[in-house]
C-alpha cells in the first residue's frame, strides 16, 4: 500500500454530463463539483479522480489501482449492469471496493436492481445524490486505516 493513502475514484458512462443529464435523478452538481466534494472528504488521503464512457479505459485504471491505490471508489454507472469484464477486473484487487450511485438504482427499474459490481464490493452507497461520493470516500478512508491498524497489530504480534 502506498505511504500517503490513495483512493481512487472512478466514474463511468454519462457522468461526464452529471448537472445537465436527467437533474431530476441525478441532481445539479456537475462532474467537477462531486471531484471537489472527494477531494475535501479525503482528509490526508490523495484522490486520484477519472471519468470515462469507455469500458476497456474503466477496465485499465481498476488494474492500475491494484499497484497504486490503497482503495476504489466506483460508480459504474450503466455498466454495472452489464459488465461481466469490469467485474473480473474488479476481482483482481485486494484493497477495499466502494460502490456509489447518485440515485438508488434499487428503487428504479428492475434492470438496475443488480449490479455486478455489489458482487465484490466491500459496500455501496447510493441514493444521496453528490452526498453518496463523499459517504463513500469516507468509509473508504475507514477502511483504510482499519487494515492499517491490523497490518501493524500483526507485524508486533
Ligand atoms: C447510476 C445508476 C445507474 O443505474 C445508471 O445507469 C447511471 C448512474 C447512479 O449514479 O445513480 O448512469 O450509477
Amino acid at each position: 500500500m502506498p505511504e500517503t493513502p490513495v483512493i481512487y475514484v472512478l466514474n463511468g458512462p454519462n457522468l461526464n454530463l452529471l448537472g445537465v443529464r436527467e437533474p431530476e435523478i441525478y441532481g445539479y452538481e456537475t462532474l467537477a463539483d462531486v471531484q471537489a466534494l472527494c477531494e475535501q472528504a479525503a482528509e490526508d488521503a490523495k484522490i486520484v479522480f477519472h471519468q470515462s464512457n469507455h469500458e476497456g479505459q474503466l477496465i485499465d485504471w481498476v488494474q492500475e489501482a491494484r499497484t497504486q491505490a490503497s482503495a476504489v471508489v466506483l460508480n459504474p454507472a450503466g455498466y454495472g449492469h452489464t459488465s461481466v469484464a469490469l467485474l473480473d477486473a474488479l476481482k483482481s484487487l485486494s484493497i477495499p471496493i466502494v460502490e456509489c450511485h447518485l440515485s438508488n438504482p434499487a428503487a428504479r427499474e428492475r434492470f438496475r436492481h443488480k449490479t455486478y459490481v455489489s458482487l465484490v464490493a466491500t459496500g455501496v452507497v447510493s441514493g444521496f445524490g453528490a452526498h453518496s461520493y463523499e459517504l463513500a470516500v469516507k468509509a473508504a478512508l475507514k477502511l483504510i486505516r482499519e487494515r492499517a491498524a491490523t497490518a501493524a497489530r500483526s507485524s508486533k504480534a
